[in-house]
């Protein structure tokens, strides 16, 4: 292969310090042109900072901070940021404890994950063009929904309300730059800047898809369906969903809300085996990136 050798296979030609702790194994050493760029674009590593540039000091640094371990979640990364604009592609994602809950019975969710599952998360932010959560979410949380923990854009940020029963007092609003959606039954007029996108609906349901053609139509080719349970459900049950990110956290809560609560299946064979690719975020927390839409074509 040409091009730039990847941090790792820099670290393992040994040009720098490996991660500590992490033992070199041999599926790294390989040359991966676009990787280097995507990592750096991206803010990789902790000491990236919006709009740095990259010189050998911040290169070395970004090096020292690499876990090889992390190498497929970056690729999982890319298939999002270099997918096909002239289509959609949505991503969701939900962090969950090991026993599948996203919360405690009080509602208690702040943090499931550990730093790199977070760290995973913004960069997720940080591909797609906009971001959509359920009225439930921001009336539990009341997220900004942001990019703060790389380096990366804001994406738009898209909210789920057919009912308006939220107010215009959230976080999600803030002006930073960042289009704001509305996405309701109803004739319910925004605050200045804000847009809305009315969609019928069928028994409170809004159709994901036409969810999701709406945002295309706005100029939004790749979505990431942030949460809650409820939200992700319904657009996994409605085949709208390219990849799942189940970020598992080595933690068992033991009781309270449960992550996907899917359509009920008559028989087992029923269900879905997506091809997964997994790979540690760190110590404590698990990707698994799920094709859910190989995993619904192959049915
Ligand atoms: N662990 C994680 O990754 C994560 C991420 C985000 C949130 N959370 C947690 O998830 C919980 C909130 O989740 P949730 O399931 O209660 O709520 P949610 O999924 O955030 O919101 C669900 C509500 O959004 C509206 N909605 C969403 N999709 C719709 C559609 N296609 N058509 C019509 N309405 C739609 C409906 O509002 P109406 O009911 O008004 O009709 C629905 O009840 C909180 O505890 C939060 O902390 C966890």
């Amino acid at each position: 292969m040409n091009g730039t050798p990847c941090i790792a296979a820099i670290v393992i030609a040994g040009s720098m310090r490996p991660h500590p702790g992490r033992a070199l194994r041999r599926p790294y050493e390989h040359r991966c042109p676009p990787d280097l760029d995507f990592r750096l674009r991206l803010g990789h590593g902790p000491h990236m900072a919006n709009n740095e540039s990259i010189d050998g000091t911040t290169l070395q640094k970004q090096a020292a901070a690499l876990a090889p371990d992390e190498i497929p979640a970056i690729a999982s990364l890319r298939r999002i940021a270099e997918s096909n604009p002239d289509r959609p592609f949505v991503v969701a994602q939900l962090g969950q404890s090991l026993d599948g809950r996203i919360a405690t019975p009080g509602g208690e969710s702040r943090y499931i994950n550990a730093a790199a599952g977070l760290d995973h998360l913004h960069r997720l932010r940080a591909c797609v063009d906009a971001v959509v959560v359920g009225a439930g979410t921001i009336e539990a949380d009341d997220p900004e929904l942001t990019v703060r923990r790389c380096a990366g854009r804001n994406p738009a940020r898209i909210v789920v309300d057919p009912r308006s029963r939220l107010d215009w007092g959230g976080r999600w609003l803030a002006r930073d730059g960042a289009r704001r959606v509305l996405v309701t039954s109803n004739a319910r007029v925004a605050p200045p800047g804000v847009e809305t996108v009315a969609l019928p609906a069928d028994s409170g349901a809004i159709a994901p898809h036409e969810i999701i053609l709406a945002l295309h139509r706005l100029g939004f080719a790749r979505i990431l369906v942030e949460g809650g349970a409820r939200t992700v459900s319904s657009f996994i049950d409605a085949g709208a969903i390219d990849r799942l990110h189940l970020i598992v956290a080595c933690m068992i809560i033991g009781s309270g809300r449960t992550g996907l609560d899917l359509r009920p299946l008559l028989r087992l064979g029923d269900a879905l085996r997506p091809p997964t690719e997994v790979c540690r975020l760190g110590e404590r927390d698990v990707l698994f990136d799920c094709d859910l839409r190989a995993a619904a074509e192959r049915e």
